[in-house]
């Protein structure tokens, strides 16, 4: 792990208030799916005491890629860098998802919590599983799936609130249909509580409120039925039995 600073090479926004921030980094390299990096920018007019966590999208040799949404202060200073501008980063963080070869795998991702489990896909791909996506939106407008996505993708299946096609009925309905070996989600905790309900083998990634993002605060800290754990560092990836949300 550790700390360095990095040029920006793009930062699009890829759909309004969604950019794809990519930047060279040679330490990242290793990272493994699900790990996560903290961001900040420097100098005092940035004023960014607190460091923000991203999961790493994708990894292209050297170039690193982070998708986000603009949520609040950080996001919004993050929207205007442009390229040759320079962030800092400290990473690889946390631990990193339990990998399965030649299954049928489910990703579940809900907004921008699909971004969380991009790199997971692409690396499962390569292992020989046969990848189906369900993707959970407010509406077309948040509709973040690329050809990143697709190229590990056997099938991307979208519901979207709109039209009703994302209550829990309608994806526990999708999910048994497919019957899949292991699943894998992100961005929702309604969708959490009824993956805990199901017969499946499931690992979801927290994205929890960070402060140190390194184990020292507790800010991030969730209860499990072996008492409090650290997202930060204990996580941010965990059997969906193993929180209780
Ligand atoms: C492990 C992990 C991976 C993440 N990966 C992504 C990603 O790939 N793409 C993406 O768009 N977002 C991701 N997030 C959420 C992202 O960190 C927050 O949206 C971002 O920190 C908000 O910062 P802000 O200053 O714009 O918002 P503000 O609300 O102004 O943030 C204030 C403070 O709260 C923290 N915070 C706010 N919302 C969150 C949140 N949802 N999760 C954690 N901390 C939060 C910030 O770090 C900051 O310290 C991830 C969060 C975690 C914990
Ligand atoms: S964010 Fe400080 S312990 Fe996790």
């Amino acid at each position: 792990m550790k700390v360095s600073t990095h040029s920006i090479l793009y930062n699009n926004e890829i759909k309004k208030g969604y950019f794809l921030m990519g930047f060279e980094c040679n330490t990242l390299k290793k990272a493994e799916p699900g790990q996560f990096i903290t961001i900040s920018v420097d100098g005092i007019e940035a004023n960014m005491p607190l460091r923000r966590p991203f999961t790493i999208y994708k990894i292209n040799n050297s170039t690193v890629e982070i998708l986000y949404k603009v949520v609040g202060k950080g996001t919004k200073l993050f929207s205007t860098l442009k390229p040759g501008d320079t962030i800092n980063i400290l990473g690889p963080l946390g631990n990193s998802f339990r990998m399965f070869e030649n299954s049928k795998i489910i990703l579940l991702g809900r907004g921008v919590g699909l971004a969380s489990l991009a790199c997971l896909g692409d690396s499962l791909k390569k292992l020989g599983c046969d990848i189906t996506v369900i993707a959970s939106f407010k509406d077309e407008s948040s509709n973040i799936i690329d050809d990143y996505i697709k190229s590990f993708s056997n099938d991307i299946i979208v519901v979207e609130d709109e039209d009703g096609t994302s209550s829990c009925d309608n994806v526990r309905k999708i999910i048994e249909g497919i019957n899949p070996d292991v699943i894998y989600s992100c961005g929702s905790k309604r969708l959490l509580r009824m993956l805990q309900k199901m017969k499946y083998k499931s690992y979801v990634t927290l994205e929890e409120r960070m402060g140190c993002g390194l184990g020292a605060c507790l800010t991030c800290a969730i209860k499990t039925p072996s008492g409090y754990k650290r997202v930060c560092k204990d996580g941010p990836c965990f059997d969906v039995m193993e929180v209780i949300i």
